[in-house]
């Protein structure tokens, strides 16, 4: 079974050899197969050697490394300004954007308004902000499997119960619409549902859909994603954390 655990403090971390070796023998401990490292872009040129080191004593502990990275403002870059830096061997990378409205960006998604209720101009938005997203990921993951390289990326839970209704965006026919997970999974070797909850119960309630749909493909012959379930293990680290029977962790 994978197990894996999200750094955010990576920057703690990467000089630190004493934290380094203690993270692993944890990690070990509990068994963890996958850690999701937090890289900023800037390091993969800045911090090449800590980096290097981190990944090597995360790799002689048999653990998979991943660099992880998100911002949604990354749906806006240029695609054609972004280059990969060359990344450490075996080294794969996991996307974490989200497609919501943020303080930058208000009034793009329409946080918390069904798609039912969003009048046309609204949907228009709603609909090129996903569409934007898919885009973005799917030339990420072109990008980085041409490297040879696994792509994963978080997603949230709600893509597949936005105020009860799986998102979709239209296309090319017309009138046609597809689910948003439909076309993301077959763009991912990891597909990482993010249930913003402490209770692994409600956690496994929001993945199933996603795992069942992942199955049900693979077992028509379909190439899909593996899909995780993501448990926060604390409040506070999101406004949108809904925390339960939290002292058990
Ligand atoms: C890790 O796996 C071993 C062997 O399967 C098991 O005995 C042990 O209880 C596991 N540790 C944890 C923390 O789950």
């Amino acid at each position: 079974m994978q197990l894996s655990m999200w750094i955010w403090n990576a920057a703690l971390l990467l000089a630190d050899q004493g934290q380094i070796d203690l993270l692993v023998t944890e990690a070990r401990d509990l068994n963890i197969t996958d850690l999701y490292v937090y890289v900023a872009p800037t390091w993969l040129q800045e911090k090449t050697v800590d980096i290097a080191n981190l990944n090597i004593a995360i790799q002689s502990g048999g653990i998979h490394a991943w660099a992880l990275d998100g911002d949604a403002d990354y749906i806006d870059v240029d695609a054609a300004e972004t280059r990969l830096p060359p990344a450490p061997a075996s080294i794969a990378i996991k996307a974490d954007i989200e497609p919501q409205d943020t303080p930058q960006h208000d009034g793009r998604f329409f946080n918390g308004i069904a798609e039912l209720d969003l009048n046309t101009e609204q949907l228009l938005s709603r609909d090129t902000l996903l569409s934007k997203w898919v885009d973005r990921l799917s030339w990420a993951s072109q990008l980085v499997r041409s490297h040879d390289m696994q792509f994963g990326a978080a997603l949230p839970f709600w893509l597949n119960d936005y105020e009860g209704e799986p998102l979709d965006i239209p296309t090319s026919t017309a009138g046609g619409h597809t689910g948003v997970m439909n076309l993301l999974m077959p763009i991912l070797d990891e597909y990482v549902v993010m249930s913003y909850n402490t209770d692994p119960p409600s956690t496994a309630s929001r993945v199933l859909q996603q795992a069942m749909y992942a199955s049900q493909q693979a077992s028509a012959g379909q190439e899909m994603p593996r899909v995780l379930g993501g448990v926060e293990v604390g409040h506070g680290v999101g406004t949108g954390v809904e925390g339960c029977r939290v002292g058990r962790y």
